[in-house]
Parts: C-alpha cells; structure tokens; sequence
C-alpha cells in the first residue's frame, strides 16, 4: 500500500471519528458554531451538481443575478434570487448578497465597498481586547490586507459596552468613513442608536457585524440595528444563525448614499473578491430562513433565558460572571472570570477532556500580549438550546463544569455524565426534520 493510500484510510476513519466525537458524545457551547436541522442537511445532500457549478457575474439593486458570464444558469440564477429574497423577507431589507461564503469574506467586500464609496480609508472599531472580530483590527484583515486605518471606539470595560459619548469624541476627530459595531464577544447590544447623529455628521457609514448574534436578530431577541440606524448589516448564516456555512451582506439603500454604497459593496463582491460561490449551500440558507420565520422567535429567547439563567446559577455558585450588575447577558453568551481556578486555558482543557467543549478567551482586562494565559471563558448555549435544553438542564451542565472547575471530580468521572447527558439531547428542535416537512409548512 503507498503512502497516500494510507492517508486516505486514515482520513477517512479520522473524518468518521469526528463525526461520532462531535455529534454524538461531545456538548458543544462554543459561542461560534450553530446546529443545523436534519432538512437543512438534507438540502444541503440534495444540491450536490450545484455545489460544483460557477455563477460568476453582477448583481442588481435588488440583489438579484444580472449578468451572468457563464452558461447554464437556467435555475441556478433563479435558485440565488430565491435565497436572497428569503434572506431579504426574514431581515426585512431590500437588498441582500449571499455570494460570500462567509463572514470574513462579507466584511472584506463590506470593508472594501464602503472605503470607495466614502473615499475614506479610516474606520473605527471597537478594541480587538474588548470582543470585536479580528477583521475588524489593524492587525487583521482591515489593516493588513485593506490598508485601512484603525480608530478604537472606547469601551466601558465595567459596563461590557462601548461608551458612546467618549466613542462620539473619536469618531469626531477621526472623521472615518466607517463606524463598525458588533463583534465575537459580544454580550449587550451596541448603541448604534446614540451614535447614528455623529456618523452623520462625519459622513461614515455604519456596518454592523451580526455575525455572533444573526439568528437573535432573527428572533426579535436582540437589537434590530438597521432599524436603529445600522448601513450594512454583515454576518455568517452558522453560528446563532442555524444555516450552511456562510456569509450575508444586508441593508436597505434608501438614499443615493446607500445606493452608491450597494454598488461598491457589490463590486467588490465580484469580481474583486469572490469566484466560486459556493450555490450548493443556498437552497439549504433558505431552508433555514424559513425556520427562523416560524421557530426563531421561541428558540432565541429560549437561548437567551438558558445563558442567563446559566450565568446566575454559576454566579451563585462562586464564579465570576462579569457583568453581573448587568444579568450577565442579553445575548447567546457569558463570560467567565477563571483566574482563581487556574485560568482560561488550563479550565477549557479539561472541560474539553470531559466532552463538554467550550473556549478559552482573553478579557478585556487582560494582558492581550499574553494569549495562552486569557483569565476567561467563552461559554455558547445555542447549540444546547436547539438541542431542546432548558434552564434546569442547563444548570446541571453547569454542576458538571463546576465539578471539574472547582476540582471535586476527575473530567474523566465528568465525561460519563456528559455522554449520558447528551443523549438525552440528540434532536434537533424548533427545525424541519425534512425538507417534505419544511415543504409541508411552507404551504400551509
Ligand atoms: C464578529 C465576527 N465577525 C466575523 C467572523 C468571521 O466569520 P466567519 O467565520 O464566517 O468568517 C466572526 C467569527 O467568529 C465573528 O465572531
């Protein structure tokens, strides 16, 4: 046997093993990754000659395919339209792009078409320390690759939120042509609100990164920031959003401004950025819609009520959960302060060594130069909740995690509960179960 027939007997058993690991034996709360129903799996298994095709080409104001420079777009053109609108209807806006295939790539084109648009190359972001994604940082794709000049909005570090007077005060002196919010931790809404009147008075657009907290925007559970005066909304369609691996691009171009804006976004969607993009993913993206229409309403608040139930139960327990004059959260996430156990890496090495699978992370109070020492965890409950877990589940998870966090048992005795544990919670609720399912509502 050669080498490279080796490799692939181990991969593919490897790739077996991890399926079992994650989906069946493993509780995951990394904040990050979402669930996806069995019919969205489904659509996604029945899209395989899309998955292969090239759909190259411009986009109306609607977002709909115009030209294509490629043949045989009899349905696919039709099938992007579809998902665009869905995404549209579920977000309420009049324009979408669901080319990119996720949401590091909708920040770039995001990034990319506001700076032309603005002719300003200065954006301001919230402190990568203080949760926002590193594409939004000098040190990532906003300086290393787009060259664009970073401000920092100044952030309350008590009140886990930027301060909107004193971020009015940087946005003034920088005059950027962009004002980011949202971000990777990310537990109360941001005030776009209070600072839509600068914005204006600088002339920078507002691109709000949604890509943590989609699916709770879709629910009605969080802020609704193009209502409150966001431009653009960026995003992924995984995480608390429960669709394929992906990317959405969203506003309503209301003014000749947000027209302008559209174009240049979409410029630099295709051909500046995107080839290939990935249509195997988006009847399953509008699958997923759909169950955020019907289900999402239940299944984000439910998300919320287990993170802060989760987080007043640990809190009573003596760990520290910031922001606990806050309620901890508003969002799908805590953040634990576990220094006195040994810190963030040591504690979410062996959580992880008992199945239960969450991470690390550094606080904004932290020596950001020091990342394999962070005092903190990130700690999801989407993934959980959509597993049918509520708040008393929840709680015993937490007993789990304390046992090992405070030493009174072995994450190997832990694991054995957590495996029992989630079997109890293999199904995936408030989704289809198929795709005749999700055809079956759709027509009702
Ligand atoms: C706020 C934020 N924006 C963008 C991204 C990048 O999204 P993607 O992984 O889809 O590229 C992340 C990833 O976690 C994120 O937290």
């Amino acid at each position: 046997m050669n080498n490279l027939s080796n490799i692939i007997i181990d991969l593919i058993e490897t790739a077996k093993k991890h399926e079992q690991y994650r989906s069946n034996e493993c509780i995951n709360m990394i904040a990050s990754e979402g669930v996806k129903s069995p019919a969205v799996c489904q659509m996604l298994d029945m899209s395989h000659d899309l998955a292969t095709r090239y759909a190259e080409g411009d986009n109306d104001q609607q977002g709909h395919a115009n030209k294509r420079f490629y043949q045989g777009q009899k349905y696919s053109s039709k099938i992007e339209n579809h998902a665009t609108d869905a995404i549209k209807s579920l977000f309420n806006t009049t324009w979408a792009d669901i080319r990119l295939i996720s949401g590091t790539h909708a920040n770039t084109a995001t990034f990319k078409g506001l700076t032309s648009a603005s002719k300003n190359n200065k954006m301001v972001v919230t402190p990568l320390s203080c949760g926002a994604h590193i594409s939004h940082d000098y040190t990532g794709l906003a300086g290393g690759i787009l060259g664009l000049q970073n401000a920092n909005h100044v952030y309350d570090i008590k009140e886990f939120n930027i301060d909107p007077d004193k971020s009015a005060k940087v946005i003034r002196a920088t005059k950027p042509g962009i004002v980011t919010f949202g971000g990777s931790l990310f537990l109360f809404p941001h005030p776009i609100k209070e600072l839509r009147d600068v914005c204006d008075e600088v002339g920078a657009y507002i691109a709000y990164d949604a890509a943590h907290v989609l699916g709770l925007i879709a629910g009605g559970q969080f802020q609704d920031p193009l209502r409150e005066g966001a431009d653009f909304i960026t995003a992924s369609t995984h995480k608390t959003f429960p669709g394929p691996q992906g990317g959405v691009i969203m506003g309503i171009p209301d003014t000749v401004a947000k027209e302008k804006a559209v174009r240049k976004i979409q410029h630099a969607v295709f051909p500046l950025t995107a080839s290939s993009t990935h249509l195997g993913r988006l009847p399953a993206l509008g699958i997923a819609c759909l169950e955020m229409k019907i289900f999402g309403k239940e299944l984000s608040a439910q998300i919320v009520k287990n993170a802060q139930a989760a987080g007043q139960y640990l809190y009573e327990n003596g760990i520290k959960v910031v922001a606990e004059h806050k309620g901890f959260t508003e969002s799908h996430q805590i953040a634990l302060d576990i220094r006195a156990f040994g810190g963030g890496n040591k504690i979410a090495q062996e959580i992880e060594d008992a199945n239960i699978i969450l991470n690390k992370n550094l606080l904004p109070y932290d020596d950001q130069s020091d990342k394999e020492n962070p005092a903190g965890l990130r700690v999801g409950f989407h993934a959980v909740t959509r597993h049918g877990m509520k708040e008393s589940d929840v709680k015993y998870l937490c007993d789990l995690m304390m046992d090992i966090i405070k030493g009174k048992r072995t994450p190997e005795q832990v694991k054995v509960d957590v495996i029992a544990l989630k079997k109890g919670f293999s199904q995936v609720k408030y989704g289809f179960q198929s795709v005749e399912e999700a055809l079956k509502y759709a027509k009702t």
